[in-house]
């Protein structure tokens, strides 16, 4: 426990000098960084996921909706891969999708839509994670959707039943409403019954109420299996990450700046959330969900997905930044965008290199 506390410590200092370090010199934010991580903070077991892109707003917004978003194409997955990616997490309204009648049937269409994707994947040698993602009927009545949530998962387990271990699952995206843990975690038991019967031993990730926010780590308990993974998003400080947000009412101000000590104090908050749940419960963590809206000038996206990545790291959590090209753009069109790109600690190919990247020498 001890160790523990201290080793927090350490990984604090370790953040703050890292982060004055990219205040300075925002060009030249890696050159001194030392090296992440240290030890792990528990004995829970890794995640294999170090660095994921969340394929947002293409499949998760109402059926026929843009959110500013296009599909992905296959050139998508070959160059997340080849940027240093191992995995994307996948949002799908699949609720969308399906009869609202018991047997609840996804529409064929829609699987071939997904599969497309997830063959992508496979081919570029990545993770994927096929995500639940949107399910608003169950976030206001979990009573009356119930079954067919469960109903969802029965098919979405048979039918991705045959993929390898790169195929991951995520039940539910950010439980909220009345979709607190009480309410969830029975559900998630349920469902993860159903999913053992097909998929003994595919990893299962699943998260908890308040938008699966650091406070949900407090009293979370995913249901006991050596392949769950638990997950938790970071958006804080909210008023920064969505200054501007069209669906945030009221809209936080923007433009608004990133790196006061309150500021940073947030990464102090995530650190003690995540080594508490860890110990409490034993089971891993990913951070699946992470950014900074557009809205953020460019600079202060990148000088804070610097700092929770860093942090993240540091606290030996895999994580996702969300979201690729839609409205937390990490790519821009056809352009990866450099500063986004350094401060995830990726490394662009030569060949697309416009300027010295400071991530080379990370
Ligand atoms: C959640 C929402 C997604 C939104 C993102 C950032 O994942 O489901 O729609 O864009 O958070 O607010």
């Amino acid at each position: 426990m001890k160790e523990i506390a201290s080793n927090r410590k350490i990984s604090q200092k370790l953040v703050s000098m890292i982060t004055a370090a990219a205040l300075l010199a925002p060009t030249a934010l890696t050159a001194q960084t030392p090296p992440p991580g240290g030890k792990p903070y528990t004995s829970v077991p890794s995640v294999p996921i170090k660095r994921c892109a969340n394929l947002g707003n293409m499949f998760e917004q109402p059926k026929g909706a843009a959110w500013g978003g296009r599909m992905p194409v296959e050139k998508d997955l070959a160059e997340i891969a080849a940027i240093g990616f191992d995995t994307v997490r996948f949002p799908v309204r699949w609720s969308a999708y399906a009869d609202s009648k018991p047997p609840y049937t996804i529409d064929p269409e829609m699987f071939k839509k997904a599969d497309e994707v997830v063959d992508w994947a496979t081919k570029h040698k990545l993770n994927i994670i096929v995500d639940l993602h949107h399910y608003d009927e169950l976030f206001t009545d979990p009573d009356g959707h119930k079954d067919r949530f469960i109903g969802l998962w029965q098919q979405l387990a048979e039918h991705y039943k045959d993929r390898g271990e790169n195929v991951f699952f995520e039940v539910i995206n950010e439980p909220h409403n009345k979709l607190t843990n009480d309410v969830v975690e029975p559900m998630l038991t349920a469902i993860l019954a159903d999913i053992r019967k097909t998929n003994p031993t595919r990893k299962v990730i699943m998260g908890g109420d308040f938008w699966s926010g650091i406070s949900s780590l407090e009293t979370f308990d995913p249901p006991k299996d050596p392949n769950v993974i638990a997950t938790f998003h970071f958006y804080e400080p909210f008023n920064f990450t969505h200054q501007g947000a069209s669906w945030v009412n009221p809209s936080p101000p923007a433009p608004a700046s990133f790196g006061s000590e309150e500021d940073y104090a947030w990464l102090d908050k995530m650190a003690d959330a995540t080594i508490k749940f860890q110990q409490r419960t034993g089971v891993p963590l990913f951070l699946g969900e992470f950014g900074a809206i557009d809205s953020a000038p460019l600079k202060e996206r990148a000088r804070y997905t610097y700092a929770v990545r860093k942090q993240a790291e540091a606290l030996n959590i895999g994580w996702c930044v969300w979201a690729y090209t839609n409205t937390f753009h990490v790519r821009q069109g056809e352009e990866w965008i450099p500063s986004m790109v350094a401060a995830l600690g990726l490394q662009q190919a030569p060949a697309a290199k416009s300027e010295e990247s400071p991530a080379k020498s990370e």
